[in-house]
C-alpha cells in the first residue's frame, strides 16, 4: 500500500497539521510505504518572499521529522526536487473541466476573502492530484479541508484511465473523523491563515498566550459546563489519556471547575506530550545536513516512482 500526503510550507506547524495529517500519517507508515512531502511548489501561491520559503520548508522536514516521521521507513522528500509532477500537472489538465476546479470550496472562500486568484491558485488541485497520482497512491491521510482536492484528484484520474487506458491508481482519501477539523482558539478550525492557531514548537510563554485565549461561553466557576461544547475540552481529549479525559469530563460535569483551571491543565497536559517532539526538533536543527542528505535520498526514490508514472501517461497520450 502506497500512503502519500504533504503540508504547505507556509507557515509554522500548527496542532491542526499534527492531528489531522502527521499523526495519522505516523501511524499509516507500519502499514505501508508512505511518501512524504513538503509542497513548497504549492506555498508559492501564497509565500513571495525566498528567505521566508526556504525557512518554512526546513521548518517542514524537521517537523515531520521530529513527530515521528521515520526515515527508514517513510519516503520524505520536497515537491520541487520531483520537477515530473509540474509536466504530469499539464498533462492531467487536458482532462480537467473547468467546472470541476470553479466548485473547490478552498479557491472560493479565497476569492471570496478578496484574494485576487492568479492562474496558479485555480490550478492548485491539478498539480495536487499530480502529486497523488505521480506515486500511485492507494490512500492519502488529511483533514476534512483538503477532502474535497482527493476527490478532484479521483475524478481526474478517472477520466484519464477512461480517456488513455489503465494508467492511474485511484486514490482513497483517509480522514480520521475525530480529529478531522481540530478547532482553532476561536472555535473555528485551526488555520494558518485565521491567526487563530496553537504552533506545535512555540515557545512556552506564546503557547500559554495562545490557550488563554480559546474562546469559552461565560459559564462561572461554580456552573455545571457542557463538555461537548467546549473548545478548551476539544483540544484537552486530543492529548489526554482515556483516565484524564473521563477525569476531566466528570469536573466539568460537577461544576466548580472553571475555564480558567481547565486551560491550564490543557496547557500542562499539550506541553507534556510535545515535549519530546520539542526535544528531538532542536536536535535535528543542529545537524542540518543530516536532513538535507534525507531530503535528497527520498527526492532519489520518490523521482523513480514519478519517472515511471510520467513515461506511462507520455506514451498513453502520443507524446513519446
Ligand atoms: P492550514 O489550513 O493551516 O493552511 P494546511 O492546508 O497546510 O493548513 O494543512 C496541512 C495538513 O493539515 C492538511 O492535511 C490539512 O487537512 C491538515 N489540517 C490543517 N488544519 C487542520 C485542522 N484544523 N484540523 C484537521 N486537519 C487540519
Ligand atoms: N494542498 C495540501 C494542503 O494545503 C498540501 C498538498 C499538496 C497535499 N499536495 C498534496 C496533500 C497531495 C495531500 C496530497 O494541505
Amino acid at each position: 500500500m502506497r500512503i502519500l500526503s504533504g503540508i504547505q510550507p507556509s507557515g509554522k506547524l500548527h496542532l491542526g497539521n499534527y492531528f489531522g495529517m502527521i499523526k495519522p500519517a505516523t501511524e499509516l507508515q507500519e502499514q505501508g510505504e508512505a511518501f512524504l512531502f513538503i509542497a513548497n511548489y504549492h506555498a508559492l501561491t501564497s509565500v513571495t518572499d525566498p528567505v521566508v520559503l526556504r525557512e518554512a520548508t526546513r521548518d517542514v522536514a524537521l517537523g515531520y521529522l521530529a513527530c515521528g516521521i521515520d526515515p527508514a521507513r517513510a519516503v520524505l522528500f520536497r515537491q520541487s526536487d520531483v520537477p515530473e509532477v509540474t509536466e504530469l500537472t499539464w498533462l492531467l489538465s487536458t482532462v480537467t473541466p473547468m467546472g470541476l476546479l470553479q466548485r473547490c470550496h478552498s479557491y472560493k472562500d479565497k476569492t471570496a476573502k478578496g484574494i485576487k486568484p492568479n492562474h496558479a491558485l485555480f490550478a492548485y488541485p491539478v498539480l495536487m492530484a499530480a502529486d497523488i497520482l505521480a506515486y500511485q497512491s492507494n490512500v492519502v491521510p488529511v483533514g476534512r479541508d483538503q477532502k474535497q482536492h482527493v476527490e478532484v484528484t479521483r475524478d481526474i484520474a478517472v477520466k484519464f484511465n477512461e480517456q488513455y487506458g489503465e494508467v492511474f491508481t485511484i486514490p482513497e482519501p483517509e480522514i480520521r473523523e475525530s480529529v478531522a477539523v481540530v478547532p482553532g482558539v476561536d472555535g473555528q478550525k485551526m488555520s494558518k491563515s485565521y491567526n487563530n492557531y496553537i504552533e506545535l514548537f512555540g515557545d512556552e510563554k506564546e503557547t500559554k498566550k495562545m490557550v488563554m485565549r480559546i474562546v469559552t461561553d461565560s459559564k462561572g466557576l461554580e456552573d455545571v459546563k457542557d463538555p461537548a461544547t467546549c473548545n478548551v475540552f476539544a483540544l484537552y481529549r486530543l492529548f489526554a489519556s482515556p483516565e484524564e479525559f473521563s477525569a476531566m469530563e466528570e469536573r466539568y460535569r460537577a461544576g466548580g471547575y472553571g475555564y480558567g483551571d481547565a486551560k491550564k491543565a490543557l496547557f500542562e497536559v499539550m506541553m507534556d506530550r510535545l515535549a519530546p517532539f520539542r526535544k528531538k526538533r532542536d536536535e535535528l536543527a543542529q545537524d542540518p545536513a543530516y536532513v538535507e542528505e534525507l531530503l535528497k535520498k527520498g527526492a532519489a526514490k520518490a523521482r523513480e516512482e514519478a519517472r515511471k508514472t510520467l513515461a506511462k501517461a507520455r506514451e498513453a497520450m502520443g507524446i513519446d
